[in-house]
């Protein structure tokens, strides 16, 4: 499918983008492992989360829609306890959601029971070996097909081990991975991170009644956590707006002039906002109101309105709190007045898409300044975009971040292969249309 994007006049509204993707996948798989009744309020209903929720049913969980009031949907899922997952009887497909395949490694490491954990061409391109390798090191039989998914795990006969394990790379889904396993080890599970990472499976287990121990949170944050004896607590979540999808409005506010937005119930967990401070930094006006909690997690409102911004260097701690965001940053780059460099960045490459040498080239074609580097890229600005066809390499975020280029682009812009935002954000193009002003 492709997409025309027009220029907008400017930006004007209120959205309440869809539900958090990491979030939501998590929360399904620890109320499978859990016991009772699982609720889970305004879950993200993409082609991700639907990846997650059929592997949770194959296992033999029933997942069903909760009427309850609300205005979103909501899911109940009948947990099965850590040792009442039944035995797939095919391959788990887990589409192109890499959380889901990840994260499903390390639950599944433990099972007395094989099962194989399959994706589609794209899934199968990205790096395994991250998590089979510590895996392994736990006990769990595990095989990779040269380091890639498919995956196939072979019945634990004995309790998997504790270990410590130092990341060698920031990566939420190993950190998880990890974790989850380590539900079914006879000792310790102890991961130390590079720098911090989504913390989200970390807060789920918590609200599960899982003891999980964090040190130096601001640092290099060490995660404890003590294989449970007690059957895990169902949860009762309520899941936030996204923020990395409402990122791709927050830019399009602060790029487009005279444009002012509100975004509402966005999830706020300092492990995902860097791309705020970023922002911020670069002279962006965004105010936070309602700042509450809502189900272990940080939640606002934010308005965001259009403003100068000047260009900034990023790397260190800063890049895996905004891993997700930086096409749509590069875009914020190109408008900036001088020079904006990432470093540290190289995670970029194994993403749905290379999102630098890839990415960076679609952005070219709109006229942007932008080199790649070997850990990232420097962009030069301000430059005017031109509409141009562009190709968003069936990466989601490749799509929504070059639809907001085309907005302040002159001319119309066609986006070849605009379906994959299903991915995490099936009505990106409907939500765009309904605060564009042309
Ligand atoms: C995710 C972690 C990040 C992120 C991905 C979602 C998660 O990946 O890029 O979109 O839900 O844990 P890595 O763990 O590979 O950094």
């Amino acid at each position: 499918m492709n997409e025309i994007i027009s220029p907008a006049r400017t930006l004007r509204g209120v959205l309440r983008v869809p539900s958090d993707r990491s979030i939501t996948v998590r929360a399904l798989l620890i109320a499978a492992l859990a016991e009772g009744i699982s609720r889970i309020h305004a879950p993200l209903n993409s082609d991700d989360t639907e990846a997650a929720l059929n592997c949770v049913r194959a296992l033999g969980v029933d997942v069903a829609p909760l009427h309850d009031a609300g205005a979103l949907p909501s899911l109940q899922a009948r947990g099965l306890g850590l040792r009442g997952l039944r035995a797939p009887s095919a391959p788990l497909f887990c589409n192109a959601s890499g959380t889901t395949l990840r994260l499903m490694a390390g639950m599944l490491a433990g099972q007395p029971f094989d099962s194989v954990l399959d994706g589609n061409a794209q899934l199968r391109r990205r790096p395994m070996r991250r998590v089979t390798e510590p895996l392994r090191q736990m006990g769990a039989r595990i095989e990779d097909t040269d380091g890639c998914a498919p995956l196939r795990i072979h019945a634990a006969t004995q309790p998997l081990h504790g270990i410590t394990y130092a990341l060698p790379i920031a990566s939420a889904q190993v950190k998880s991975a990890l974790l989850l396993a380590g539900l079914y080890a006879d000792a310790p599970v102890v991961v130390h991170e590079p720098a911090p990472t989504r913390d989200h499976t970390e807060r789920l287990l918590r609200a599960a009644g899982v003891a999980l121990d964090v040190r130096a949170e601001d640092t290099t944050p060490t995660i404890v956590l003590t294989p449970p004896r007690v059957p895990l607590r169902a949860l009762d979540v309520r899941v936030p707006a996204d923020f990395s999808s409402a990122a791709f409005f927050i830019v399009a506010a602060c790029l487009v002039p005279g444009a002012r937005l509100r975004l509402a119930d966005v999830g706020l967990n300092p492990t995902r906002t860097g791309l705020l401070d970023a922002l911020r930094t670069m002279g962006a006006i965004v105010r936070i109101e309602n700042l509450r909690e809502e189900g272990g997690e940080p939640v606002g409102d934010l308005e965001v309105q259009h403003a100068e911004l000047r260009g900034i260097t990023v790397g260190g701690a800063l890049v895996p709190r905004m891993i997700d965001e930086f096409p749509i940053f590069a875009v914020a780059a190109t408008q900036a007045h001088g020079t904006t460099i990432v470093r540290n960045a190289e995670e970029l490459r194994v993403k749905e898409s290379n999102r630098l040498e890839g990415f960076v080239g679609e952005l070219r074609k709109l006229g942007a300044r932008i080199e790649t580097t070997a850990d990232g890229f420097i962009v030069e600005g301000p430059t005017p975009l031109r509409g141009a066809v562009v190709n968003t390499l069936d990466d989601h975020r490749v799509a929504m971040a070059l639809a907001v280029a085309a907005l302040i682009a002159q001319g119309d812009t066609t986006l070849v292969g605009a379906d994959c935002v299903r991915k995490t954000y099936p009505t990106f193009f409907h939500d765009l249309a309904h605060v564009v002003v042309r």
